[in-house]
């Protein structure tokens, strides 16, 4: 039987690999900027971490891996990293030490969805949150963020969305309006749909099958039912970016598809050509009771997180050059066992100067060899043949010039040295 990978995840290859680890860096080196650390937690949660009586979303409640250990403990892989960090924050006490603990984590999660272009079953997010305090400067600080890490890679045609959802008085009137609107189109909504209206009525405006209902296009926003406190808010997040100079817009339907969120939420969306149907690239949003929920005190939070796949697609639709695999600077070819051994220790000098260095180890022929030299597009190829032995010698060729000399054994890194610091 042919074993597959499990549908919805894939491989990253070898040749492909580097553009992860460039992404990865950036990532690190732009979040120092901002002075914020890095935070490791588990990908495997206890399921209430997840499955909280406020979260109704799709995501948590259809789309988890849910699972029992051998000792009937039930976990859920995580399909978000916020639960998680919060859990971690409240169980580790770190509200203790720091006023706002600003952390961002980079990892996979998993969700059972319909696999398409950019949208897997098992995913990587880059994300950040800040916990403890509320203050727009910080929703503000966390959205430029967002903005200046899409535009320090490069990307183009990134557009930002930002809306707020209010505080909790005004959730709960715009939840009401909600009831009222959607209550006489009730027996056309999906199933689903006709239990959200009494539940949770926010989740029919992200439904993935009634999302083109009229009723949903007609259906109020949050913005019409803000009260005093989180419209002032609002505004004030809103000239904090005009300050910053960056660009963005207010998109009154943005409402996230999470249920945890409050007051500030945002999308960054690519309008790239070519890009396909999954663009948004990140989102997120303030949440307030989170952190409480999870059993710790009283405090708010904002952050985001971006799929790394989007965000290398956007790279790739882009055209960007972005990152390069691993250059070869030498590769040697040997003509016998015992000429094996001196290459093995000029790999090992090679490597001591920090050049990328390799050899053959399948016995191959001269000229199956120096096509594997040619393949893995070496700088150099060093030829330990008999002839040179004799002579106590190698033979260097530049692959680019084609030139090939004759260089003592002894100062064959040497050589390369001179060559490759050109
Ligand atoms: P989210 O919108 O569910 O938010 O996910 C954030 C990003 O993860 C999406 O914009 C998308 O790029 C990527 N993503 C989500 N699902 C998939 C998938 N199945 N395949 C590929 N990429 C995917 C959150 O997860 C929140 N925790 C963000 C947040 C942090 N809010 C506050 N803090």
């Amino acid at each position: 039987m042919a074993i597959n990978k499990v549908k919805g995840t894939y491989d990253v290859l070898p040749n492909e690999s580097h553009k992860w680890i460039k992404l990865e860096k950036d990532i690190r080196d732009i979040l120092s900027l901002y002075h914020i650390r890095e935070i490791r937690t588990p990908m495997m949660e206890y399921s209430n971490v997840f499955h909280r009586d406020s979260e109704g979303s799709d995501m948590v409640t259809k789309e988890t891996y849910n699972f029992v250990d051998r000792s009937n403990r039930a976990l859920t892989l995580r399909p978000e990293g916020t639960a998680g960090v919060i859990r971690s924050y409240v169980e580790q006490k770190l509200y203790t030490s720091q006023e706002l603990e600003k952390v961002y984590y980079i990892g996979p999660n998993f969700r059972y969805e319909r696999p398409q272009k950019g949208r897997y079953r098992q995913f990587y997010q880059f994300g950040v949150e800040a916990i403890g305090a509320v203050d727009a400067a910080l929703d503000a600080e966390i959205i430029i963020l967002a903005y200046d890490f899409i535009n320090r890679l490069g990307l183009k045609g990134v557009k930002v969305r930002v809306n707020t959802l209010g505080d909790e008085a005004s959730r709960i009137a715009y939840q009401k309006a909600l009831v009222n609107h959607f209550e006489p189109y009730k027996d056309e909504l999906c199933n689903d749909c006709k239990i959200r209206i009494d539940k949770n009525p926010l989740r029919i405006l992200d439904c993935k099958i009634d999302h083109k209902h009229p009723s949903v296009k007609s259906a109020p926003t949050p913005l019409d039912l803000l009260n005093e406190v989180s419209k002032s808010y609002f505004d004030e997040v809103v000239s904090y970016l005009d300050v910053a100079g960056i660009s963005y817009e207010i998109a009154p339907k943005l409402v996230r598809g999470l249920d945890y969120y409050s007051h500030t939420v945002f999308e960054i969306e690519a309008n790239i050509e070519g890009f396909g149907a999954q663009n948004v690239l990140g989102g997120g949003g303030r949440y307030q009771n989170l952190v409480k929920e999870l059993g710790g005190p009283d405090l708010g939070g904002i952050g985001f997180a971006f799929g790394m796949e989007r965000l290398l697609m956007a790279i790739e639709a882009s055209k960007l050059e972005y990152s390069k695999d691993l250059e070869l600077d030498c590769f040697v070819i040997t003509m016998n066992q015992p000429l094996k051994k001196i290459a093995t220790k000029l790999l090992y000098d090679l490597r001591s100067e920090q050049f990328v260095a390799d050899m053959n180890y399948t016995a191959k022929g001269f000229k199956g060899q120096f096509k594997q030299a040619l393949r893995l597009e070496a700088k150099y190829i060093v030829i330990l043949g008999e002839e040179e032995f004799q002579k106590g010698v190698a033979s260097i060729k530049d692959t680019r010039t084609e030139i090939q000399e004759e260089v003592k054994l002894e100062d064959v890194v040497t050589y390369l040295k001179h060559k490759l610091e050109k």
